[in-house]
């Protein structure tokens, strides 16, 4: 990794380690914002296909880019091989949060991968409305295969989960 990385993308790059180094099919960054992880997935992964969605518009920076709702993707987003959710969920509330785990899992081809990030905090703040912990994901049909907890700047508090499914990390 470059030491020229912004730090935000350092701090998120450990959320990636745990997925195989290589992947067959598309990939697809969900809510990807201003493409923090779509620059990651690519460094990773600079062969695959990678998609972005996002109910804003943002500049693509993958192959394609669609502008939509989570619960809802579009029928070109089939058998992905690998979706990376990360920090969006926390804006939906609970009724929302189980239909978008359901249309992610829907997309997924059967050995497909679905790593979900979120703010470990049972506290809603206003830039958290909706926090989401491991429970609450295994209630609404998502039963992570690994969890990875990383630790705010201090190393005591932590402060993000990355919640990891798929058959075998090899
Ligand atoms: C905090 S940003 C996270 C961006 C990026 N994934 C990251 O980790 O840096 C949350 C993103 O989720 C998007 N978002 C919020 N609700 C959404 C929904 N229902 N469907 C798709 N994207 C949504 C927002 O537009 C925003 O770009």
């Amino acid at each position: 990794m470059s030491w020229k990385r912004p730090a935000v993308e350092q701090r998120m790059a450990v959320f990636l380690e745990d997925l195989p180094s290589t992947i067959s099919g598309n990939i697809l960054d969900m809510g990807t914002g201003d493409g923090v992880f779509t620059r990651l997935l690519k460094t990773r992964y600079p062969n695959n296909f990678l998609l972005q969605m996002d109910i804003q518009h943002y500049r693509r920076q993958g192959n394609e880019f669609y502008q939509g709702a989570i619960q809802a993707p579009p029928h070109r987003l089939q058998s992905l091989s690998l979706i990376v959710c990360a920090q969006v969920l926390h804006y939906l509330g609970p009724t929302q949060q189980k239909q978008a785990i359901s249309a992610l899992l829907s997309v997924l081809e059967p050995q497909g991968r679905l790593v979900i990030i979120e703010y470990i905090n049972q506290t809603s703040r206003p830039w958290l409305p909706f926090p989401l912990l491991v429970d609450d994901l295994e209630d609404m049909g998502f039963s992570p295969f690994i969890r990875r907890i990383i630790y705010d700047q201090d190393k005591w508090r932590p402060k993000y989960a990355a919640y990891l499914s798929g058959e075998s990390m090899q």
